[in-house]
């Protein structure tokens, strides 16, 4: 019995420290979804990425190419994948994952990568 409640302690003690962590739903939407391919800090190097990848995914990081691209741009290579927009079937649609909050939010997040903003 005790140890239970050493462990609820810790428990609720630990989830107090982790919150922080979660201080951007953004941050772990795009973490959960994008960094696999387009990395943690958007180089495109995520671990997904492997040397049979005919493409790679897009630098975020970028500022050159990501100023090229406008806000609804990047919504729709979201939410309908790259053979929306001409590209690469590896960037896959989000439309049917993702909320419209969720993309808003991501587009403000590439946008802080890039530190950049569309044409
Ligand atoms: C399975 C790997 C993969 C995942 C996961 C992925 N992407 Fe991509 N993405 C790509 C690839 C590959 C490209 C480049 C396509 C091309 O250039 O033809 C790309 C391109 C893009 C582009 C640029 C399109 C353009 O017109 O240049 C944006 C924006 C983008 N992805 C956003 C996202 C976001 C946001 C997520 C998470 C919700 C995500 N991607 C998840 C592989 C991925």
């Amino acid at each position: 019995m005790k140890k239970i409640t050493k462990l609820a302690a810790i428990a609720a003690l630990s989830s107090q420290l982790a919150a922080p962590v979660w201080a951007s739903e953004t941050e772990v939407v795009y973490k959960f979804y994008c960094a696999q391919c387009h990395g943690l800090t958007g180089d495109g190097d995520g671990p997904n990425v492997t040397e049979d990848f005919p493409v790679t995914p897009r630098k975020f990081a970028d500022a050159t190419e990501m100023a090229k691209l406008t806000d609804a741009d990047i919504r729709n290579v979201i939410m309908d994948g790259g053979p929306a927009v001409s590209k690469s079937p590896m960037m896959p649609p989000w439309g049917k994952t993702l909320t419209e909050d969720e993309v808003t939010g991501l587009i403000g997040y590439l946008r802080v990568l890039c530190a950049c903003e569309g044409p």
